[in-house]
């Protein structure tokens, strides 16, 4: 559209011009639940890491507009290499995702040549391709106690490692020394607050928190764990342990039912650089696509493979 602003123009007209070039260009978009609402609204599809994953392997779309951090992109690009993959903003990273480095993995496997190396789908397709399977939060638990080894080196989330190390007491589970800076820095003293407040309510929180805040909790789980969860229980009140976007779906799904962010610290900075209009400029200017050199895709295509078979 001539003299079309993405920045500028209203709601309805940015999201009718997203529709017309999604059909043109026979293309999906996805979300992750930490999106902004704005976002999760004309997502296509809405899910945790694992249910993105599988959603980008099982669809006939041309183009991929991921609303999501760049691991997740690359991860849908490992997936499925013939459709064209964008990431809707360039500067959404994950910092845990580049605390460890294919470098690191190799390392380790010299210290430890008897372990498997399970690999935290927050990682880079480099440190995918080192690795003999991948998992998401929704399935690590299932994912180590189904490894033939006795010995496991988890990277790169100290937290979620040390939570599935709990779960799974026949494995000797190393974690790595990464984390995710939204959910470590929650602290005791604030779950105690919240929790007295609200003495009533159901604490459900994401396995990325430090482990004396999983051992306060009613529940663990994935961001769509928790939504399930929530959903299900009889429970009318909740104290939401993870990053703030979730609490889109979970008030959706559950107009009745009381949500408490655990701390309005709770906010991935990178999950919200992405707006209406970044998914506009994906489809109408082709960025930022993402490209994974084929050799490291095949390898990284590998340990995501492994996870599906074994996570489903
Ligand atoms: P989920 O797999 O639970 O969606 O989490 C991804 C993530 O980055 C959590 O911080
Ligand atoms: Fe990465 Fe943490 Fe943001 Fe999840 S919440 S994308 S782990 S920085």
């Amino acid at each position: 559209m001539v003299g079309f602003d993405p920045k500028t123009a209203d709601k309805e007209t940015l999201t009718a011009e997203i529709n017309r070039l999604k059909k043109e260009k026979n293309a999906v978009i996805v979300a992750h639940y930490y999106q902004q609402d704005e976002v999760q609204e004309i997502a296509d599809v809405v899910g945790d890491s694992f249910a993105l994953s599988k959603y980008c392997a099982n669809n006939d779309a041309d183009v991929i507009v991921f609303c999501g951090v760049h691991f997740m992109a690359e991860s849908a690009k490992i997936l499925s290499p013939e459709k064209t993959v964008y990431l809707a903003e360039a500067r959404s990273g994950c910092p845990m995702a580049d605390m460890v480095t294919a470098d690191d993995v190799k390392r380790l496997r010299r210290e430890h040549p008897e372990a498997a190396v399970v690999c935290y789908v927050n990682s880079s397709a480099e440190t995918k391709a080192e690795c003999d399977v991948c998992c998401t939060s929704s399935n690590a638990v299932q994912i180590v106690r189904a490894l033939e080894q006795k010995e496991v080196l988890f990277i790169p989330d100290k937290n979620l490692g040390s939570y599935v190390a709990s779960q799974v007491p026949e494995k000797t589970v190393i974690p790595y020394e990464g984390f995710c800076y939204t959910h470590n820095k929650i602290t005791v003293e604030e779950v105690d607050e919240v929790m007295a407040l609200h003495p009533d309510a159901e604490l459900a929180v994401h396995p990325e928190c430090r482990g004396e805040i999983l051992d306060r909790a009613d529940f663990v789980g994935s961001t769509a764990q928790i939504i399930d969860h929530c959903t299900k229980s009889d429970s009318r009140t909740f104290i939401i342990g993870t990053e703030m976007g979730v609490l889109y779906e979970l008030k959706k799904r559950n107009p009745d039912k009381k949500f408490y962010l655990l701390t309005p610290r709770f906010v991935c900075p990178n999950m919200k650089h992405t707006r209406l209009y970044s998914v506009y400029n994906a489809l109408a200017k082709g960025q930022y696509e993402i490209e994974v050199d084929e050799d490291i895709r095949v390898r990284a295509l590998g340990s995501l493979e492994r996870m599906l078979e074994l996570g489903n």
